[in-house]
């Protein structure tokens, strides 16, 4: 029996699991999976929305044949081109060799490149309708939410937008697939860490998509994403955390996050914790920067306005792990959070001057001064952590 799941009476979810892949892009640990969510509309003509990685074509073939038959797909809609979503299409193309292709001129660029020349394409420009019979779909351009040729499709007749990444997350779907069927505490983790290190670079972008749908006044029956729950319930709940996320609206928290090789800058890490925790800060989190993956630990500092950076020295460097850390916060180009900075050094410095230099470049701004320890914390280092402390505590409650 193939798995598939009726949004509708014609409309269907053919999505696959994927519980095999360490890293999604090779990057971010898929500790819990994910899903690569396609759609299928089974009209007078019938159309499918994205496809699914390639190492599941054959279940995935599977599930659009259990549904259709002998019928044939007469249009294979591409609202996003990445290989997680792309990588069934020559298969699809292999089985359905009159299927059309629709997607706009630049996913047309991006099919080539990677899969080379294929012929009947459907090309489309922002505000086009297809209509499938019964079911009209509106193709509407969100470019870079997350590539510059993604696109969302809006059934007009089932009032459901098909939103390719765009309100996604990570986790596989282990039977229920629709928001009202899962326990979102457990889905909603997985979408901040993947919204926030796949798509939160593109902040803006986010956007501008979101206020390009409101601004066409259009009901959302549903939202269908690639990856993750299709929300049917509740789907103001997932478009309110992306407009959230994208505009970097934070709660009241504190990130620590440390590099240290023989525990002296963890040990201020827990100081500095306990002192938040004494002036009343509830969320903290510390990582040790070398054990927890730093797409964990991006996902917290998206959702919290306080961060405390720690880092031994390391060959008059900053220690490998934290590099990675604030690579990734320049990269993701988060703005406006608080930031304290704290170390050791050693023979030499280099942890908490780069993190300082860090500091300059981001200009985040500064709580407190930068704490550095000889080898190892003693009572001077104490005070001034704690002092970091208060002032952080301070600035935070002040805006409850
Ligand atoms: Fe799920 Fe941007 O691919």
């Amino acid at each position: 029996m193939v798995n598939t799941v009726a949004i509708n009476e014609k409309v269907h979810w053919i999505g696959v699991n994927d519980r095999e892949t360490y890293l999604f892009e090779n990057l971010w640990p898929l500790d819990k999976g994910v899903s690569y969510n396609s759609y299928l509309i089974n009209d007078e003509k019938v159309a499918i929305l994205d496809t699914v990685k390639n190492s599941k074509m054959d279940a995935y073939l599977e599930k659009i044949e259990s549904i259709i038959g002998e019928k044939q797909v007469d249009y294979m809609i591409i609202n996003h081109m990445e290989p997680d979503h792309s990588g069934a299409i020559k298969a699809v193309k292999a089985k359905y060799p009159d299927v059309k292709i629709v997607g706009n001129t630049k996913t047309f660029t991006f099919l080539e490149n990677f899969y080379g020349k294929m012929d009947n394409y459907h090309v489309i420009k922002d505000g086009d309708l297809l209509d499938l019979g019964e079911h009209k779909l509106r193709f509407y351009l969100t470019p870079m939410v997350h590539w510059p040729e993604t696109m969302m499709t809006y059934d007009e007749t089932s009032k459901i937008l098909f939103s390719a990444d765009a309100f996604g997350g990570f986790g596989t779907l282990d039977g229920g697939v629709f928001d009202d069927e899962v326990n979102l505490e457990f889905y909603m983790d997985e979408i901040r860490r993947y919204y926030s290190n796949i798509v939160g670079k593109f902040g803006p972008m986010v956007q501008r998509a979101l206020k390009k749908l409101t601004d066409l006044n259009l009901e959302f029956k549903v939202i269908a994403p690639t990856h993750g729950p299709v929300w049917r319930t509740n789907p103001n709940c997932i478009i309110e955390n992306y407009d959230r996320w994208s505009k970097a609206e934070t709660e009241e928290g504190v990130v620590i996050v440390y590099g240290s090789m023989y525990g002296n800058t963890q040990k201020m890490a827990d100081f500095i914790a306990r002192k938040l925790s004494e002036e009343g800060i509830k969320n903290i989190r510390i990582y040790d920067a070398s054990k927890t993956h730093v797409s964990y630990i991006i996902s917290d500092i998206w959702r919290f306005k306080g961060v405390i950076l720690g880092s031994c020295a390391y060959n008059t460097k900053l220690f490998p792990s934290m590099e990675t850390v604030i690579s990734k916060i320049e990269n993701s180009q988060l703005k406006d959070r608080y930031l304290g900075v704290f170390g050791t050094s050693s023979w030499s410095g280099g942890g908490v001057s780069n993190l300082d230099k860090f500091q300059e470049r981001i200009n985040w701004e500064k709580i407190g001064e930068s704490v550095e320890a000889k080898s190892s914390p003693k009572t001077e280092q104490f005070d001034k952590c704690e002092q970091m402390a208060k002032e952080m505590a301070k600035k935070l409650i002040s805006e409850r």
